[in-house]
């Protein structure tokens, strides 16, 4: 679904990327878990085409995603959620939601289905509908902006620390989301970053483990799901 084949990316002519390899199947959650500073947005960027790349490829099913310029990425079904949530604050949640999926050419019964899976996978968003992008607190804001990835990412959805600052109760509804996500959508590839695994629990099927740019090496092949170790979540928060 998603191969990184050996990329690299430098910011400011510092290597930030370097030599990333992995492939994450359709059909996963994948975790990128690394401290602040190791490249997680940078990676998540350089999907999005926001950072070039300075070696290597990335590849979409079997499309090198070099081809496509970044405002055409999103009509390849990949949804990006980033770490800074940003909701249009002159428009409602329900316009912030589909106006991606206008930009890209949905028809409207697309638009309308897609939103009606949005709801069913994140319903805490069904009374948010009307009010204005800028009356959300910090935690239904990224749930938001979850929803908003979720409305154009038919292929590929990418949440850049979606737990980040999160109160235990909210970050175990937006846990119980990714779990309906999985299952009302199970042919998507999930990708999502985190700075502390252990917030993750059993989430991810795959972790990826990145420091300094680069994957640690027992992690590039997609094999291992990272040990819980300690939680912040009530354990009834995940059912
Ligand atoms: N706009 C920028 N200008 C300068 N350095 C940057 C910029 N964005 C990222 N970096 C550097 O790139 C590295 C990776 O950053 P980032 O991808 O944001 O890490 P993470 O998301 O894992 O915290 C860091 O060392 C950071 O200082
Ligand atoms: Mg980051």
């Amino acid at each position: 679904m998603l191969h990184f084949e050996n990329i690299s990316a430098d910011i400011l002519q510092a290597p930030v990327l370097r030599g990333i390899q992995a492939s994450l199947p359709q059909g996963s959650l994948s975790a990128v878990v690394g401290r602040n500073g190791a490249g997680k947005t940078t990676l998540l960027r350089a999907i999005m085409g926001f950072v070039p790349l300075r070696g290597g490829r990335i590849l979409l099913d079997d499309s090198d995603l070099a081809k496509v310029p970044a405002h055409g990425r999103a009509r390849l079904g990949i949804g990006y959620a980033p770490q800074e949530r940003v909701m249009f604050p002159t428009l409602t949640v329900e316009e912030n939601l589909r106006l991606p999926c206008q930009v890209i050419g949905m028809s409207r019964a697309e638009v309308d289905a897609r939103l009606a899976l949005t709801l069913e996978v994140a319903p805490q968003l069904k009374e948010m509908l009307p009010r204005s992008g800028a009356a959300l607190s910090g935690g239904q804001g990224k749930m938001a902006a979850f929803g908003r990835a979720l409305m154009v990412g038919t292929r590929l959805i990418l949440l850049d620390e979606p737990f980040q600052g999160l109160a235990p109760a909210l970050a175990g509804q937006y846990g119980e989301a990714l779990k309906r996500l999985q299952q009302r959508a199970p042919e998507l590839c999930v990708v999502i970053t985190e700075s502390n695994g252990s917030l993750l629990r059993d989430l991810p099927d795959h972790v990826l483990h990145i420091e300094r740019g680069a994957l640690l090496p027992d992690q590039a092949a997609l094999t291992s799901v990272a040990p819980v170790t300690s939680s912040s979540f009530p354990l009834e928060a995940y059912p």
